[in-house]
């Protein structure tokens, strides 16, 4: 392996390591939360301890945090991988700051977003937060240029990419970050059940993250076998 295969290992091995295990903890305590609620309103005592709403928030927060990183880090890694090795840093100097900005506001949108507290600002800090993620992952659509746009988003096959499956379990997570205080001032549970329902959601996503991320690792040649392995004819599974 060379310096480069090590690199793209990190992203799936921080994804492994760290970012699952917080959603398993995220979902029993979760799970606890509900049972909880569900308990005291029927039979009006629980054995479930009170603090497992706070200890899904606290693990929570972690979690959107974890995601929000782990995406970028995905996306990082075939932006400037493929950037170094075309150049593009010489070439295209104008388009590489712009991306580089755009990680950075991203990051420092999702950071504000931790700590505003009127709805209007967590509102304004989970759309740019929200949006700096996208631009990033149709950097190719939105700079117009020949030669950017290095991020394998499978169009072909929408239903089964791991880009679009990322993306939107991201903005999810950006999304149950921004709405903590709702979930909590609604008294009739709509916000409760909105954030259930879309986080159920997200489970089968990060569930989906699973199997096509290491479907892609499979996918995805060794740089000394690139050159080999590219000039296969993919649609017809034949290689010279
Ligand atoms: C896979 C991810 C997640 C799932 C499946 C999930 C699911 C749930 C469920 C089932 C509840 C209990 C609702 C009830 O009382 O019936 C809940 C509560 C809640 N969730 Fe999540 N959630 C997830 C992630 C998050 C994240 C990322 C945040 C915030 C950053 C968050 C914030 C909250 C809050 C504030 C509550 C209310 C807790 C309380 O009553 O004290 N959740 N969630
Ligand atoms: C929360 C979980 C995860 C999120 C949000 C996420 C997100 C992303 C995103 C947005 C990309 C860039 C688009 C692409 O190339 O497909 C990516 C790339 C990738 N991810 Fe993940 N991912 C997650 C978990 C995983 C896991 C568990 C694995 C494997 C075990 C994995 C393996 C990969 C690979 C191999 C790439 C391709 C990198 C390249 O283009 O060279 N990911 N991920």
């Amino acid at each position: 392996m060379n310096p480069t295969d090590y690199a793209a290992l990190i992203h799936p091995a921080i994804a492994v390591a760290f970012v699952f295990p917080i959603i398993g903890m995220v979902v029993n305590f979760a799970w606890q939360t509900r049972q909880r609620r569900l308990q005291s309103v029927g039979e009006g005592k629980s054995k479930i301890p009170p603090i497992v709403g706070q200890e899904h928030l606290k693990l929570g927060k972690w979690l959107t945090g974890a995601v929000v990183g782990v995406c970028l880090l995905g996306m990082a890694y075939p932006t400037f991988s493929k950037a170094i090795e075309n150049q593009a840093f010489t070439k295209q100097p104008g388009e590489m700051v712009f991306l580089i900005l755009m990680f950075a506001a991203t990051i420092a949108s999702l950071v504000f977003l931790y700590k505003a507290q009127p709805r209007l600002w967590r509102a304004i800090f989970a759309f740019l937060s929200s949006l700096g993620v996208l631009v990033i992952g149709f950097q190719d659509i939105i700079l117009r240029r020949e030669g950017l746009g290095w991020i394998f988003r499978r169009d072909y096959e929408w239903q089964y990419s791991h880009f679009y499956y990322g993306i939107t379990v991201t903005l999810l997570m950006i999304f149950s970050l921004a709405i903590v205080k709702e979930i909590y001032q609604d008294r009739s549970n709509r916000w409760r059940y909105i954030h259930i329902f879309l986080n159920c959601f997200a489970l089968l996503l990060f569930i989906g993250q699973g199997m096509t991320g290491t479907r892609d690792l499979l996918e995805i040649p060794l740089g000394w076998q690139e050159t080999h392995l590219y000039k296969c004819d993919f649609t017809n599974k034949i290689c010279p």
